[in-house]
């Protein structure tokens, strides 16, 4: 095969790359005439607000601000509605405060939202009983019923998730232009149905101290704080079903090269950054800040030629790197990687996903992760960083803004036989919203140390 950064790119050039995680459709004529139709329709996002995302990574990659990066590890159909919306919307404004206190500097807020519908699966098939049928890939792909006809991959389910994506996307701006970020709503700040939180206290805090200060400038300058009132949320997600992202890829009047306006923020799964594969070559093409996973397989050699391939011109913001080793292996793995980057030359923002690494199964099949190896694996990588000169930009966390137990522990201390009371995900589990808001202050305060 010819090597990628060498060929002339086009949307459609991934066809010619192996292209892992892929499924195929049954009907190619219905197939076309859906993509036909998502690249007629209106782009999700807007390429300004793309630079301008693009901009403010750079930023976190020079250390001037903090990403934070969240939401479901799959969005449902299902859950396309005000209450989970808002609800998760909530809790990504409230961490944010939480970090900007601790961090002393501006935090950027990028949901796994709007268009985190698609899955890599480890494997193609699931097996119940003497029954075999293909896994379930996320809404975007097919349903995750256990029958034939609802494993079948089903293109009227990009369209749909096309739409969903639109219409979450439009009560997110709807809310944050109508002053749901506003610290003088306080119904927005309340730590809602979890009062007796062990850290309802600190957080309540947290929020009257900041209240405070913005009121203080504001009496100072006469002028009402617009500070916290209008906030900016980007959208993120897997970029995984090639066909689906190549269809809302295009260029803009003014602008040059190809943005992905399905989100501002695609990344590339740890299961489909092969080199030479079509994710890497759907990528290199286009104009977005672009996010890689890096697991604890991934070597030095692969990083580099991943670093070369998707950012030739080494472009501020273009690279974030989302560490995702699990608590077990980070503090031996991460430094290798650290310098393996920072060897080719290039400033990057490095992230710590650390959730992915720490998934475990339970005896009685449930897929869980400790919050205390969640914390382990922040930890190590807060200390890693520092102890090689580079420093933690970011973290990607998986969470939802509901009252959810999927993951064990954290301050209410929620065992193995609470998982059963209210376990939603389809796929990886979530902080629920308390253990979300914890991990936040944890954060907070080590950002806090390291700005001391
Ligand atoms: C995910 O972020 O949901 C995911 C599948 O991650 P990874 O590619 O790191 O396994
Ligand atoms: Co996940």
């Amino acid at each position: 095969m010819t090597s990628a950064s060498a060929a002339a790119w086009s949307p459609g050039s991934w066809r010619g790359f192996p292209a892992a995680q892929q499924v195929e459709y049954a009907d190619a004529g219905v197939l076309a005439h859906t993509l036909d139709d998502i690249a007629q329709l209106p782009p999700l996002v807007t390429s300004w607000e793309v630079e301008a995302l693009r901009g403010e990574l750079a930023r976190a990659a020079r250390g001037e601000a903090f990403l934070l990066q969240g939401g479901d590890c799959a969005e449902s159909f299902d859950d396309c509605s005000s209450g989970p919306i808002a609800a998760k919307l909530k809790i990504l404004l409230q961490m944010s405060l939480v970090l900007v206190h601790g961090a002393r500097k501006p935090v950027i807020r990028v949901g796994r939202i709007a268009g985190q519908y698609a899955k890599p699966r480890s494997a193609d098939v699931e097996t119940r009983g003497d029954v075999t049928l293909p896994a379930y890939r996320g809404d975007l792909i097919n349903r995750d019923g256990f029958t034939a006809a609802e494993r079948a991959p089903d293109p009227s389910l990009m369209l749909r998730a096309y739409e969903r994506a639109g219409l979450t996307l439009n009560f997110i701006r709807a809310l944050v232009d109508g002053g749901f970020a506003d610290l003088h709503h306080p119904e927005q700040w309340d730590m809602s149905f979890a009062k007796d939180s062990p850290h309802a206290a600190q957080y309540e805090r947290i929020v009257e101290s900041i209240r405070d200060a913005l009121d203080f400038v504001g009496a100072i300058t006469g002028t009402h704080s617009e500070l916290l009132r209008r906030v900016d949320i980007y959208t993120s997600h897997e970029a995984l079903a090639l066909p689906y992202e190549q269809a809302q890829t295009r260029q803009v009047p003014r602008r040059a090269g190809y943005y992905n306006l399905s989100t501002h923020f695609p990344w590339i799964g740890m299961r489909t950054a092969q080199l030479g594969g079509a994710h890497v070559e759907f990528h290199r093409g286009l104009v977005n800040p672009i996010g890689i996973k890096v697991g604890p397989a991934m070597t030095r050699e692969w990083l580099t030629g991943l670093l070369d391939a998707l950012d030739p011109d080494h472009t501020p913001g273009r690279i974030t790197l989302i560490a995702r080793m699990g608590a077990a292996h980070v503090t031996a793995k991460l430094p290798a990687m650290i310098d393996a980057a920072r060897a080719t030359g290039r400033t990057v923002l490095w992230v710590c996903d650390p959730m992915h690494g720490n998934g475990e199964t339970l005896a009685n099949g449930v897929k869980t992760r400790r919050f205390d190896n969640i914390v382990s694996e922040l930890e190590q990588s807060f200390a890693v960083h520092a102890a090689h000169g580079s420093h933690l930009g970011g973290v990607h966390i998986e969470l939802t803004g509901e009252n959810v137990t999927e993951c064990i522990g954290g301050a209410r201390g929620l065992t193995e036989a609470d998982l059963e009371r209210a376990y939603k995900s389809r796929v990886d589990p979530r902080l629920n919203y308390e253990q979300a808001l914890e991990i936040a202050m944890r954060i907070a305060r080590h950002l806090r140390e390291v700005a001391r």
